[in-house]
This record gives C-alpha cells, sequence and structure tokens, in this order.
C-alpha cells in the first residue's frame, strides 16, 4: 500500500474571480509528512525494503526528510537526515519527533549530501536522494493521475504552475502529464523559483545544468545549487516549459495572501508555485504572447511545506515590508 494519501483538489472562488476561469489548488499541504515529497519518497523506499535494505540516508533542505523520516517509521526501517545549517531548529525537531536520527552538516544542502552519499556506503544502508531519482519522479506522477480523476467532467487544465528545487516534483508532473493515461503534453507549465534559487532557470537558458555559486533566497527548501539532468531533458521533451523567477518578497506576499484567503500555513518554497496566481509573472508572460490571452483552468500545486510557523512569516513580512 502507497505510504501518501490522495488529497483534496480544489477550487477556490477568490483567484477563479481574479482570473475569470477556474482556479484549483492541488493541497499537498495536506499530505502525510507536510508535502507532495511522500509520494516520490515512499515509493523510492518501499522499493529499497523489497530488496533488502535496512537503513535509510537521506540529505535534505527539510521536507525530504520528513518524507524519508515517515517512510522509515511506516516500514520499520532506522533512517538518518542529514540538513544543512540553514534547515530551521523548528524541522529538526520535527524530524526528531518522527524518530530520525539528525545530523546537521554545512551551510547548505549540497554539503549535506555530500556526507549522505558517503555514509550510505555501509553495507545494508539505501541513499534517498531528495529529488534525482526515476523512482521519485514516478511516485510524484501519481499526483497527476489524481488531479487527471478530480478536475470536473468537461474542465481541461490551461495551465499548471510548480515550485522548483532539485527539479524531482517538476519531473514527476511532467511524467504524470505525458503518460498515455493522461494526455496533457501539449500543456503550458510554469516552472517557479525565487531568485537566489533559480537553477532551473540558469539550466533552461543554457540548455545544461548550472550550479549557482550560493543559496541566496529565503525558500531554502528550493535551495539546490543546480537541477537534475532530466529537468534539463523535459526543457527539449515539453516544448511549454517556462521558468518564472520571482523576487522574496513575492513569494512572501503569496504565503500571506494564500493563509488570509485560505486558511493554510505554506513556506516560502510553495509561496514560489502560488505566485503564480497571486502576484503578476502570468500577466506578464501573456502579454509578451508567451502564454494565452485566457486560461481554460489554472493548477497550482500547493506542495506544502514544515518549515514555516506564525512567527517566521511575521517576521518575513516585516523584512520584505508586506502588508
Ligand atoms: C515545499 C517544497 N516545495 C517544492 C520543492 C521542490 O521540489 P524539488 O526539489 O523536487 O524540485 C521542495 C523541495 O524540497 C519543497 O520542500
Amino acid at each position: 500500500m502507497a505510504l501518501h494519501i490522495e488529497t483534496p483538489l480544489i477550487r477556490s472562488d477568490s483567484l477563479s474571480k481574479r482570473w475569470n476561469c477556474p482556479v484549483f489548488l492541488k493541497l499537498e499541504n495536506l499530505q502525510n509528512s507536510g508535502t507532495f515529497k511522500i509520494r516520490g519518497i515512499g515509493h523510492l523506499c518501499q522499493k529499497a525494503v523489497a530488496t533488502g535494505s535496512q537503513r535509510f540516508i537521506c540529505s535534505s533542505g527539510g521536507n525530504a526528510g520528513m518524507a524519508a523520516a515517515l517512510a522509515g517509521r511506516e516500514l520499520q526501517r532506522d533512517v538518518t537526515i542529514i540538513v544543512p545549517e540553514t534547515t530551521p531548529v523548528l524541522v529538526r525537531d520535527k524530524l526528531r519527533g518522527l524518530g530520525a536520527d539528525v545530523v546537521v552538516h554545512g551551510s547548505e544542502w549540497n554539503a549535506a549530501d555530500a556526507l549522505a552519499r558517503e555514509k550510505a556506503q555501509e553495507p545494508g544502508c539505501q541513499y534517498i536522494p531528495p529529488f534525482d531519482h526515476p523512482d521519485i519522479w514516478e511516485g510524484h506522477s501519481s499526483m497527476m493521475h489524481e488531479i487527471h480523476r478530480q478536475l470536473p467532467a468537461g474542465v481541461q487544465p490551461g495551465l499548471f504552475s510548480v515550485a522548483v528545487g532539485g527539479g524531482g516534483l517538476l519531473c514527476g508532473v511532467l511524467q504524470g502529464m505525458h503518460h498515455q493515461d493522461i494526455g496533457w503534453a501539449d500543456v503550458p507549465v510554469v516552472a517557479m523559483e525565487t531568485n537566489g534559487c533559480h537553477s532551473f532557470a540558469e539550466a533552461a537558458k543554457s540548455g545544461k545544468v548550472v550550479t549557482l555559486d550560493a543559496i541566496t533566497s529565503v525558500a531554502t527548501c528550493l535551495g539546490s545549487k543546480a537541477v537534475c539532468q532530466e529537468a534539463v531533458d523535459w526543457c527539449s521533451r515539453h516544448s511549454r516549459l517556462h521558468s518564472v523567477v520571482i523576487e522574496d518578497k513575492e513569494t512572501i506576499e503569496a504565503c500571506t495572501r494564500f493563509a488570509d484567503e485560505h486558511r493554510m500555513l505554506v513556506e516560502p518554497a510553495c509561496g514560489a508555485a502560488l505566485s503564480a496566481v497571486y502576484g503578476d509573472c502570468l500577466k506578464q508572460l501573456q502579454q509578451d504572447s508567451v502564454l494565452s490571452a485566457h486560461f481554460s483552468s489554472i493548477v497550482v500545486i500547493v506542495c506544502g511545506g514544515n518549515s514555516i510557523s506564525t512567527r517566521m512569516l511575521e517576521d518575513w513580512k516585516s523584512r520584505f515590508d508586506v502588508k
């Protein structure tokens, strides 16, 4: 049995009015472990157990670790999560609460990941990457099969908004869209990142994986210095894939407006996807004729996130002068 649940797809009245078309929110913030990550990581961990793995070692900014810790608890395997110093104490405590060993290493995820790969050399250990694995993409693609079933009869998706960190979610979404039972290969996707975590934007521009010098955005869970090769490969397989980079202030505005309108708290990584419908970037792409002037509908993947509290949101609001 899968370790994830089917999440609701709701129609947002306020956003549908704003866009003059149905806007749907796929509520992966309600997913087990607090994000979509359990879909892919749960699938990978189940396969690892079937081939004899005794222990999971995962590197994570926080949310992949939450998924691996939950999978370990459900599958009765010991779990070690290596997180960078940027992972808030709040999240480290949540990981320990799920029974995982937490090791803090390095100033950003790439350093934590190097240690995780080294530790996973021990016999019986399975390295759990946070985004770069075919089983992870396959697990994430289950979300698209659900959306396909959940959309009201006769409604076609006109655009998907997806946040991109290392690109695992994007790969899963696109894999699902191109599945023969779904047939959404011609639907536009906006790949949303914040400035300072914009490794997909750089890769899409140059056609190859580009490594950023540093992660400088508050959306630390999008903070992989480079996306996976598979995400770059999708740029040529899905012609309607558009990279969008927003500022930190816009992601905090989106988190704030989403909390006020829909009464749910999500972290800045998720705010990036929501800013497509709360900010002006889609309108700009429409004006530039990159996107059509009218959408049949918009679907936002509300990817969720554990790195958030009312206190953190208040601090970011005052730092970025968000009213
Ligand atoms: C809440 C949230 N949204 C989006 C992402 C991006 O996912 P990916 O790294 O698969 O691109 C992450 C990654 O950790 C995340 O935690």
